[in-house]
C-alpha cells in the first residue's frame, strides 16, 4: 500500500473552540467536513488526548472558524502546539469574538464561522467523532480558505537545518531522536501519528 495516496486528500483547516463553564479554549484541526445538508450535518474527529475534546464531549457545542490564507503560523502554535490543560489560549488574544451560543470564534483570520451543537458521537479508538447539528453560520470575509497543502507550502516555516538523527514531525517540526520511529508514536507537540513524521536526511 503506497500511505503518499492518503496525503492526497484534500483538507481545509479551522479552529474548534468551545466552553465550559468560564473557560474557553480551542484547537487547530483538519477534519470538519459537511457530511449532509437536510439536516444541515457536519462531523469533526478530535483526537481524545485533546482538551477540546473533553470540553464538547462535556458541553455538546462547538464553532469552527475557517482559516483564511492571510492567517500567519502564530495562529497555530498558540491554538495547535499548546493545550489549553497547561495554558490559557486567550491570554494576550485579541483576534475573537463570541457567537450566539457564547463560544469564542475568530474575527480575524478567518473567512466563515460555524456553530454546531452534537447530535451523535462515534468513538473511533484514538478520537471521537462529533456528529452535529449546525445551529447558525456567518461569512466573516471573502478571503480564500486554507488548505493543508496551502499550509505546508506557504505557512509552516520551512525544517531547520540540524545535527540531530531521527524523524522530523511534517506538521509541527517536532524531532525524535532515534534510529527507529514506533510505529504508535503520537508527536507530543501536535498529536499527529507515525505517519506524519518523515526520517532526517
Ligand atoms: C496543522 C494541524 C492540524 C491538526 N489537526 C487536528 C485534528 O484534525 N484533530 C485533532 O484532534 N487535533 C489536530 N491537531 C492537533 C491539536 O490542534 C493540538 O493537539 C492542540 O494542542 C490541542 O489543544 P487542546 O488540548 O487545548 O485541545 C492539529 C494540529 C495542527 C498544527
Amino acid at each position: 500500500m503506497d500511505n503518499a495516496a492518503i496525503f492526497k486528500l484534500s483538507y481545509g483547516l479551522f479552529v474548534l473552540s468551545a466552553k465550559d463553564g468560564e473557560k474557553d479554549n480551542g484547537c487547530i484541526v483538519n477534519t470538519v467536513q459537511q457530511v449532509t445538508t437536510t439536516p444541515n450535518r457536519i462531523t469533526v474527529a478530535v483526537n481524545k488526548g485533546n482538551f477540546t475534546c473533553e470540553m464538547i464531549s462535556k458541553t455538546g457545542a462547538f464553532n469552527v472558524s475557517v482559516l483564511s490564507t492571510d492567517v500567519p503560523f502564530d495562529i497555530f502554535k498558540r491554538f495547535g502546539f499548546q493545550s489549553g490543560r497547561d495554558v490559557d489560549k486567550l491570554e494576550g488574544f485579541e483576534d475573537y469574538a463570541r457567537g450566539g451560543n457564547g463560544i469564542i470564534h475568530l474575527s480575524r483570520y478567518a473567512n466563515a464561522v460555524i456553530s454546531g451543537k452534537v447530535v451523535d458521537t462515534y468513538d473511533l479508538g484514538t478520537h471521537i467523532l462529533f456528529i452535529a447539528d449546525v445551529t447558525d453560520a456567518k461569512v466573516l470575509s471573502d478571503k480564500d480558505s486554507v488548505t493543508y497543502d496551502y499550509y505546508h507550502k506557504n505557512i509552516k516555516p520551512a525544517p531547520q537545518k540540524t545535527e540531530k538523527k531521527g524523524w522530523r514531525c511534517k506538521i509541527c517540526g517536532y524531532i525524535y531522536e532515534g534510529e527507529e520511529l514506533p510505529e504508535d508514536f503520537i508527536c507530543p507537540i501536535c498529536k499527529h501519528g507515525a505517519a506524519d513524521f518523515e526520517p532526517i536526511e
